[in-house]
């Protein structure tokens, strides 16, 4: 598999990446950065401390430092300032990035091997978003566009009580991407608060004896006491769901097509994904709703990608 990741690392973008980068017959070719849970300033660093952790070279990219329109808040609460929990003893990074924006990057990628990538985001859609306006043919030479984001019965996460942070942070380039590809595959908040890992899993991973779980164990203790303290079953997985669904898609247990759109205009609704649950639009399916995946498949990729 050649893989493109585009993200706003963020704790549990770190552990996706982490997982993608351990996956056996998997080429990370080019990490794309965009502006969500921390600025893109923010999160070209992160990412370059889990290349750093991981001792893996990847080009990596910097992206949209905004949303197309929308006004832009960092999820400082939940991901730390840094976007990787504050982590005081937090080793700096040298790693040099790429001067090309990561839109013209992902467009140039997408022509240069056509058909074979398969793209996996993990924030909001601003950078996948500026690549359908660069090339409109770009969705048509990319093999699998999976991402994390949205919601399947508008439980959310955001001020937005209906809509999911990914979304809700660019209503727009959600709307755009999700009507420039053909099919998507969608790994919403709902199905992350269904496959948590139960805490005393998440405790036996955070145990293990390497530099992978050491960086774990010290980035996670922000978003860990917050789910604690918001009384989840255990340690919430959305973008490690993601990017699992995408490297072992026998993981997946229920999944199905719907015809989905963003809502741009709705006072209390405005970044919701609108699902035709009973194919009335007259629209076609585009996007594949993962209902259920194989969380002791899931574990098994975090005890390699922590090895
Ligand atoms: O709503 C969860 C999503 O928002 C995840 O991608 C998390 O990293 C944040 O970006
Ligand atoms: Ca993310």
């Amino acid at each position: 598999m050649r893989l493109i990741i585009d993200t706003d690392a963020g704790i549990d973008d770190a552990q996706a990446i982490m997982m993608a980068l351990a996956y056996p017959g998997v080429t990370i070719e080019a990490i794309t950065c965009v502006t969500g849970n921390v600025h893109v300033n923010n999160v070209v660093p992160n990412v370059c401390t889990v290349l750093d952790v991981m001792r893996r070279d990847v080009p990596v990219y910097r992206g949209a430092e905004r949303p197309l329109v929308a006004d832009w808040k960092p999820e400082e609460h939940v991901h730390g300032k840094d976007g990787l929990g504050d982590w005081r003893d937090r080793p700096a990074t040298t790693r040099r990035i790429e001067t090309e924006h990561a839109a013209n990057a992902l467009v140039r990628l997408a022509n240069a091997a056509p058909g074979e990538y398969t793209l996996v985001a993990l924030g909001p859609l601003t950078n996948i978003a500026l690549a359908c306006q660069l090339d409109p043919a770009f969705p048509s030479k990319i093999s699998q566009f999976v991402f994390m984001g949205g919601t399947i019965y508008a439980m959310g996460n955001t001020p937005n009580l209906t809509a999911e942070f990914n979304i809700y942070a660019d209503p727009e380039a959600a709307y755009m991407t999700l009507r420039a590809f053909p099919m998507s595959a969608m790994l919403s908040w709902e199905t992350t608060l269904e496959h948590p890992f139960p805490w005393p899993q998440w405790d036996a991973l955070c145990a293990i004896n390497s530099e992978a779980a050491h960086f774990l164990r010290h980035t996670s203790r922000v978003t860990v006491d917050l789910i604690k303290h918001s009384g989840y079953a255990g340690y919430l997985l959305p973008d490690p769901l993601a990017m699992a669904a995408a490297l072992q898609p026998d993981l997946v247990r229920q999944s199905a097509e719907y015809y989905v759109t963003v809502e741009l205009q709705g006072t209390h609704t405005r970044g919701q994904t609108i699902l035709d649950h009973h194919a009335r639009s007259g629209h076609a399916p585009n996007v594949r709703v993962v209902q259920a995946l194989d969380t002791d498949g899931v574990y098994a990729l975090y005890q390699r990608m922590l090895a």
